[in-house]
């Protein structure tokens, strides 16, 4: 999709952080954007701040939990009501959730997942069908991060979701180019946003038996530091991945050699042993996917 302009993009998360970058992005590049948080004080300010600007019109609040079906389906009623149609979606509500695996309940868990991968499937589903009808094309953004490439100690649950974010971006691009729609990967580093605040939004019915109540806390005294990546540089580079159709998006260099050394591992453990071609021609279609080889030939 390289020209926004003109098209309608739906964000959760939408109303803070990183989802607001984009969100102030995309409007300036022309586009309306839905901006759907479930925490109301989110919605509010970032309201205010598109008026502020004169953009009131181009911008719709509206709240709603991820993981909430119905919602998510009379959210996506109210969007197309107001704005018509719908291009670009942006799965981007998420958790700062951490601690050791030896720690985690299921509330952890629960929460975790149901949001960072629960809320991600709720909104695609949601949302493709009307993505394939108007023809048009699309775009899917999955909000992932580097924790998913380099999984650090202490981000089991976080680094399970967003793993997923990759393995699911690389299946929507295989699926959906045929019908133009494209998908992201999105793996930023650090970028100053309210994710400290992440407690606030865990749901009553997971705190009773949460074993990460002292991180959580431990995130909630965390500042921002002035060397995370500004949100709306980020939104542009987003916005940037978007227009080229970025199967990954990567927002800081300083990750390259970790993520070599990962893939480096991964390749190290194969067995050293010759490839049984009888076997390997009767599953040739499980040994390489065009998707690799189409990315690096637009990097080339
Ligand atoms: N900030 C970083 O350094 C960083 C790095 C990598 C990835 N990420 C990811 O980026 C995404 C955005 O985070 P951010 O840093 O901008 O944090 P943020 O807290 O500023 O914004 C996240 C927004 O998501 C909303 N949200 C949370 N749960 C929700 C739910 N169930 N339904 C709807 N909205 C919900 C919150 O209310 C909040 O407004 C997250 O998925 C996060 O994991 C952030």
């Amino acid at each position: 999709m390289d020209n926004v302009d003109g098209k309608v993009a739906f964000i959760t998360g939408g109303a803070s952080g990183i989802g607001l970058g984009l969100a102030k992005v995309l409007v300036k590049a022309g586009a309306k954007v839905v901006m759907a948080d479930v925490r109301q004080d989110h919605l509010d300010e970032a309201g205010e701040w598109f008026a502020g600007n004169g953009q009131k019109d181009s911008v719709l609040g509206l709240r709603l939990d991820v993981t909430d079906r119905t919602a998510y389906a009379d959210a996506a009623e109210q969007s197309l009501r107001t704005f018509g149609k719908m291009h670009i979606l942006v799965n981007n509500a998420g958790m700062g959730i951490s601690g050791s695996v030896k720690q985690a309940r299921f509330d952890d868990w629960d929460w975790g997942l149901g949001v960072m991968i629960g809320g991600v499937i709720n909104g695609i589903t949601t949302f493709l069908p009307h993505l394939l009808a108007h023809g048009e094309g699309g775009h899917i953004v999955n909000t992932s991060s580097m924790a998913a490439v380099i999984p650090v100690k202490n981000f089991s649950i976080y680094g399970t979701a967003k793993m997923a974010m990759i393995g699911l971006s690389e299946c929507l691009r295989a699926d959906l180019a045929e019908d133009n729609i494209g998908a992201s990967a999105f793996c930023p580093g650090p970028v100053q946003s309210n994710i400290r605040e992440s407690g606030q939004t865990r749901p009553e019915k997971y705190r009773r038996n949460s074993g990460l109540a002292v991180q959580e806390q431990q995130l909630a005294a965390r500042s921002n530091s002035p060397l995370w990546m500004d949100p709306v540089e980020c939104g542009e580079r987003i916005l940037r991945g978007i227009r080229r159709n970025d199967l990954y998006i990567f927002t800081h260099p300083e990750f390259k050699d970790g993520t070599a050394e990962h893939f480096a591992a991964m390749l190290a453990a194969f067995p050293d042993e010759p490839i049984n071609t009888e076997r390997a021609n009767a599953i040739r279609y499980l040994l390489s996917n065009p998707i690799f080889k189409e990315e690096l030939a637009k990097k080339r």
